[in-house]
């Protein structure tokens, strides 16, 4: 039996049988995101930063009973869009416990949460370009800003995910400290923020405590100012962002999260008093509390290596095709041979090199390649491990597949949280071009 709340549940630790029970009732492709591991990882993170403000990156998995468990568990929410703050709101977060991360906001996320601060005044707004504070004061918005850095640095397991560094995200270091200040004339600014980026592993942690460290530095500039005529801030926090990784490989080390806080702490220090440290991590949060079950369709040996056929693909769970990203792969077994005899089960038989590709056309529609797994017949049931993070969430529609069913475990029952789409919600937007048109035959 495994430790209670280990530093990462690997595809190996769930339980096989629940799993096929699950893919027999519910239908495939199908994800699973255990609620109890959420919770736990909360906990985690409460444990390690235990003085910080801990919010919860809602991209990252915005199903509604996730939501509720980590509300429950006592984190913030930190959303990106109008769409991630409606969510929120539904989820029961609301107040000081809302945050809205601005990004080249469209017109109506603005007006959208412009009328969420109506109601709830404590929400903040984390603002990363000075157009969008005008943006905001013109809409006559005057309330909880939070700056956001651009810090010169970044982290994170793939280009496209580091945004630290990355000219898009925030105001630049250097220029940082006056729009602050300025900002501090039209609203109430309450705090700064920098994120290094996603999927930050054990070796990345050098980027990571140098950002920490300039933020911790600009902190200090603006509740005690170098120049005497500029005004000092009376921040709340210093949002050092999310970012931590989880080890995706099989032998891959976890990250010491306890250490990792205590570097955070160090380098962020001496924080002026009444200044709280805060951080926004989402995959940490729901990344290895989830897998997608996918059935083998369709085993071709060919001249170079093995072809696994599954049902679910890039439309599914796009990471790899996106990132190269790796998701550890176990084979539940289940599937017959050609002859119709039961093989082996699967930890006797033959790790076999093989690629497993899904139904979509498009070639880097692979959720592995070339990678030893117990031989897969017809009808084996694969487990696509840590999965819960950024799944479901980048799941789309294209060749016009429904998206998958979802089934929350908590407290060890299961309940379809997301149901399968139909074919019906494929085109359940669409109309007629020309709906008045009368000469039609
Ligand atoms: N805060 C901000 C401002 C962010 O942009 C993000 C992630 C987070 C927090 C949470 O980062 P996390 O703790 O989850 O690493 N789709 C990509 C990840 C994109 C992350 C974007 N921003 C992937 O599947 O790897």
């Amino acid at each position: 039996e495994s430790p209670p709340n280990p530093s990462v549940r690997r595809v190996s630790d769930w339980d096989a049988d629940r799993l096929a029970g699950l893919a027999a009732d519910h239908g495939m492709p199908l994800y699973v995101q255990d609620l109890d591991r959420v919770r736990e990882n909360c906990e985690r993170l409460r444990d390690a930063f235990p003085d910080a403000e801990v919010r919860y990156a809602v991209k990252a998995h915005t199903g509604r009973a996730v939501l509720e468990a980590v509300r429950e568990a006592g984190l913030d929410a930190e959303c990106a869009s109008a769409g991630e703050v409606d969510r929120a709101l539904a989820a029961g977060f609301g107040g000081s416990r809302l945050h809205y991360t601005a990004v080249n906001p469209p017109a109506r996320d603005l007006d959208y949460v412009v009328g969420v601060a109506e109601a709830e005044p404590d929400i903040t707004v984390t603002v990363g370009a000075v157009d969008t504070l005008d943006r905001l004061a013109e809409r006559g918005y005057d309330g909880r800003v939070c700056v956001r850095v651009n810090p010169g640095v970044g982290a994170g397991h793939h280009e496209k995910v580091r945004t630290g560094g990355a000219a898009k995200f925030g105001i630049p270091f250097d220029r940082a400290a006056e729009a602050a200040r300025d900002a501090a004339d039209r609203f109430d600014v309450v705090g700064i923020h920098a994120h290094a980026g996603s999927g930050i592993d054990p070796d990345q942690l050098d980027s990571h405590r140098e950002l920490v460290a300039r933020m911790g530095e600009l902190t200090r500039e603006l509740a005690s100012p170098d120049d005497a005529d500029a005004d000092p801030l009376d921040l709340e926090y210093v949002d050092v962002g999310g970012g931590f990784g989880v080890p995706y490989e099989e032998d891959a080390p976890a990250l010491d999260l306890p250490a990792v806080a205590e570097a955070t702490r160090e380098a962020v220090a001496p924080l002026p008093a009444g200044v709280d440290l805060a951080i926004e991590p989402g995959r940490y949060v729901v990344a290895d509390a989830g897998v997608l079950l996918t059935r083998v369709n369709t085993v071709k040996p060919t001249p170079d290596e093995r072809v696994v056929g599954v049902d679910a693909g890039m439309t599914d769970l796009l990471r790899p095709a996106m990132y190269d990203a790796y998701h550890p792969i176990r084979n539940l077994g289940g599937g017959r041979e050609r002859d119709g005899s039961d093989p082996p089960a699967p930890d006797e038989r033959e790790a076999t090199p093989v690629t497993v590709a899904g139904p979509i056309c498009e070639t880097g529609d692979v959720l592995c390649r070339n990678r030893a797994l117990a031989d897969p017949v017809r009808g084996d049931l694969l487990a696509v491990g840590i999965a819960g993070a950024y799944g479901y969430e980048m799941a789309n529609q294209y060749n016009s597949r429904p998206r998958p069913a979802e089934v929350a475990l908590d407290d060890g029952t299961a309940a379809v949280v997301r149901r399968r789409e139909a074919l019906g919600d494929l085109t359940a937007v669409e109309r007629e071009a020309t709906p008045d048109r009368t000469d039609r035959t």
